[in-house]
């Protein structure tokens, strides 16, 4: 077995956690490019040696074992674990289900728990690894309609800063990633939510609220931008926790202008 480094990636058939096993695969790592379905593996542009695509469903306890199993056999410990599966469920509060509800805090909150518990007994007896979470900047400040992404992602925040103080004697790094808007399948067939009829009383306030919001995220940079800022957080060495790719100004600002002032440039920006 040869020292190359080994990082395991959820949610990597497209958008930034595909652009992140490009990334690390190019520096030589050998990466387990988790999914859920690996018969849609994308083409990775990267030496197809160091990848092997495994399925693991963040919401599934037996896939996320067998591929924690997998890796283990092929390659030994990992070193990294990047948790950036998730999607956003978009819409007004009242009219969303239940079901929808709960699909996504399954996702973006139990399923981030159940991967990170996953990694951590092998990391801890090693007293060796690192895991990075895709948090958003949504998880520092909200916009209208995404309540129940907020937060999931605003539970994330806090789950992995508070987690971070634990892994300390453990020399267990934790880092966070925020993004700002990214063109990525995000704002396409990943994200979820009422429509139409369903939006009720909601309907037109909703309607050009979202046109606005999604027209940002269609002109966003690509995920290229967050595949650098997570492999910046992996060997930069430092114990900054917090990177803010495409995100940097619009949360300095927020710290800047206080709840006040602040919610009233979302209402003006997005005529709310
Ligand atoms: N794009 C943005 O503007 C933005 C900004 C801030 C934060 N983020 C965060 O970045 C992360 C990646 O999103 P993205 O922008 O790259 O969007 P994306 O292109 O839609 O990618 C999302 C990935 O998550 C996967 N996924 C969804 N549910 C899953 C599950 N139960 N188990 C395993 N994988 C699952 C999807 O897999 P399938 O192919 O199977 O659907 C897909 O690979 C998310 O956590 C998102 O919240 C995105």
């Amino acid at each position: 077995m040869t020292n190359q480094r080994v990082v395991l990636i959820t949610g990597a058939s497209s958008g930034i956690g595909k652009a992140t096993v490009e990334k690390f695969a190019r520096q030589g790592w050998r990466v387990a490019a988790t999914m859920r379905d690996p018969a849609r593996a994308p083409a990775f542009d990267a030496p197809i040696d160091n990848i092997a695509v495994i399925a693991l469903d963040v919401t599934k306890s037996d896939t996320i074992t067998a591929a924690f199993a997998d890796i283990a056999q092929r390659w030994g410990a990992i070193d990294i674990v990047i948790n950036n599966a998730g999607y956003g469920l978009v819409g007004p509060f009242e009219m969303t289900s239940d079901q929808d509800i709960r699909r996504q805090i399954e996702t973006n909150v139990f399923g981030v728990m159940a991967v990170t518990r996953a990694a951590l007994p092998a990391m801890r007896a090693r007293k060796s690894g690192m895991i990075i979470f895709v948090a958003s900047m949504g998880g520092r400040l909200t916009f209208p309609y995404y309540s129940i992404y907020h937060a999931t992602k605003w539970a994330v925040e806090g789950f992995s800063e508070s987690l971070r103080f634990e892994l300390m004697p453990w020399n267990i790094g934790v880092k966070i990633i925020e993004p700002g808007a990214i063109h990525t399948e995000f704002y396409g067939r990943s994200e979820s939510g009422p429509r139409d009829a369903a939006l009720g009383a909601y309907k037109s306030h909703f309607n050009r609220i979202y046109t606005r919001m999604s027209s940002v995220g269609k002109r966003a940079p690509g995920p290229e931008l967050v595949a650098d800022a997570i492999w910046c957080a992996a060997t930069d060495g430092s114990s900054k926790i917090r990177y803010t790719p495409n995100a940097g100004l619009i949360l300095l600002l927020r710290r800047l202008f206080g709840d006040r002032l602040f919610a009233r440039g979302v209402k003006r920006a997005l005529r709310v």
